[in-house]
């Protein structure tokens, strides 16, 4: 009986314990797949043509997990935990040596449909399909079978980072037309150690534009293509909405986390335009090399300060910059984290790590701040308070007049004027969509574009498809 007893009482408290890792665990990849792929050896069934999904172009081969994963990303509806992808890995780039995979998925949030309620209505979801590999599988490429119809994909292969530095990612970039920002923020950024830029681009306007190929042609920033995306296959189109029409902002978490993979240097971050992060004193990259190295630590995170800067920037006067006012504060944190462990990347912190279960034990609070330079900063009435915080780790005067002349160079000496028309007009159906939020997602490229063409001709990217469907 005693026996008994203490055998229950183990069983019990394993289970406890079983339930707090995994719990605990749940945010990270392997283990909930393993389960999931051993649960559903028999009972499982593939996802066929007759499911919408979309795929992105790469897959990759994460050797930054031990052992290294096939990560998919794609954008799909509610996949039911006993879906998974029929894959063939083909090792050599052809298909005479393949090995066939089941391969389960987890919306890239945690959560299906999102929890996030902006986002909760739409029907595409943001999702990674994943699965370790073993020592001898080494793919080349992948292709999905769909039932009838499949689905090729190239594989990009990931390791640690080993360049010091930190590479800055941008969410995607639609409908912007604050080219100041872009050049504050490039000017700003550089200042506090950053190396490359990684931009999602998808609309803005001319001027917009000419300042991101200016960047790009320093060889400081990276244009990726983010486009809208493409229509189902023809025989299940009508059944469901435009993945366009239903997707939540371009699909920013699926943009965010490939980005992270495309960064080489030591340190990353995902920031927009209007946010910069500086530690109190000295460099960002000094302050977060000290903090992150030979430690647990794999991301640091940062308060968010709003700041108003007179003159406004948008007068193309940058002289304001050097004594920010700051605003209220907000609880939107932003971090940057080690890139050679972050495995995904949520807006305000990190989900998860590659080698870790806890996350929340790797993030710690920066001595810094979150410089938020949003064109609107909050609501009400604020009360302007100072802060030790600044743009810039030394003469900001230098940067000033760096960033007057790069806005010469741009443009030829013919300053454009700042006109809030573009900015007012996407507000204006972003708030259309607000008050039915439980009906409508938030799908801003594709619900607001008939609105936004009325107001400016404005430059969208092009390129050959990035997204693909079952053909
Ligand atoms: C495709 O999958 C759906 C749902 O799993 C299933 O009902 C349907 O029969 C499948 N179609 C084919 C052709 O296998
Ligand atoms: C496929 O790859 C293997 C190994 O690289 C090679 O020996 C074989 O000739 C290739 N087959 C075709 C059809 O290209
Ligand atoms: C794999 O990719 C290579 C290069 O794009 C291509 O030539 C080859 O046909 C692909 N193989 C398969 C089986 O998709
Ligand atoms: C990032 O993490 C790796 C692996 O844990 C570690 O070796 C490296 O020192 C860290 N780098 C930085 C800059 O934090
Ligand atoms: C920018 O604004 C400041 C403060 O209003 C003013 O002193 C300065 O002359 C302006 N600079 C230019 C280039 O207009």
């Amino acid at each position: 009986m005693k026996t008994i007893q203490h055998d229950y009482k183990f069983v019990l408290l394993s289970l406890i314990l079983f339930t707090f890792i995994f719990y605990s665990y749940e945010p990270d990849f392997g283990f909930l797949e393993t389960i999931g792929e051993v649960l559903n050896i028999v009972a499982g069934e593939p996802i066929n043509a007759s499911f919408p999904i979309t795929f992105y172009q790469s897959a990759y081969v994460d050797h930054r997990f031990d052992p290294p994963r096939l990560r998919i990303f794609t954008l799909n509806k509610c996949v039911k935990n006993s879906q998974f992808l029929l894959a063939d890995l083909h090792l050599n780039g052809n298909s005479s040596e393949s090995v066939r995979k089941n391969i389960y998925g987890k919306p890239l949030d945690g959560r299906c449909p999102s929890i996030y309620i902006p986002a909760s209505s739409c029907l595409y979801v943001p999702y990674t399909f994943s699965i370790s590999l073993k020592p001898n599988e080494d793919p080349k490429n992948v292709t999905i079978h769909l039932g009838s119809r499949k689905v090729e994909l190239n594989v990009e292969k990931i390791y640690k980072k080993t360049t010091k530095g930190i590479t800055v990612c941008l969410q995607p970039v639609y409908y912007y037309s604050q080219w100041q920002n872009i050049v504050l923020y490039i000017e700003a950024w550089r200042a506090q150690g950053a190396t490359r830029f990684i931009v999602y681009y998808h609309s803005g306007t001319k001027e917009t534009w000419k300042t991101l190929e200016y960047y790009r042609d320093l060889g400081l920033i990276e244009i990726k293509s983010w486009p809208s995306f493409p229509s189902l296959p023809v025989d299940i189109a009508d059944k469901y909405p435009r993945i366009d029409d239903s997707v939540f902002i371009l699909s920013y978490f699926m943009a965010m986390n490939i980005c992270i993979l495309d960064i080489k240097t030591t340190i990353g971050t995902v920031a927009d335009f209007d946010e910069v992060l500086v530690p109190t004193n000295g460099r960002l990259l000094d302050y977060a090399t000290k903090e992150m190295t030979d430690t647990k630590v794999g991301a640091i995170s940062f308060e968010n300060y709003y700041l108003s800067l007179t003159p406004t920037i948008y007068t193309s006067n940058f002289s304001g910059v050097a004594s920010p006012k700051f605003q209220t504060y907000g609880k939107q944190t932003k971090y940057i984290f080690n890139a050679s462990v972050l495995a995904i990347a949520q807006v305000h912190w990190p989900h998860s790590f590659v080698d870790s279960f806890f996350s929340w034990t790797r993030t710690k609070k920066a001595n810094g701040a979150l410089l938020h330079f949003r064109y609107e900063p909050g609501v009400g009435n604020l009360a302007n308070t100072e802060k030790p915080f600044r743009f810039f780790p030394d003469d900001p005067s230098v940067h000033i007049k760096n960033m007057e002349n790069t806005a010469h160079k741009i443009f030829n000496g013919v300053m454009p004027t700042f006109s809030s028309k573009a900015y007012d007009a996407l507000q204006e159906c972003v708030n259309k969509i607000i008050p039915v939020e439980d009906k409508v997602c938030r799908s801003t490229s594709g619900i607001c574009r008939e609105e936004m063409d009325k107001v400016e001709d404005w430059v969208y990217d092009k390129s050959e498809p990035i997204f693909l469907v079952a053909s």
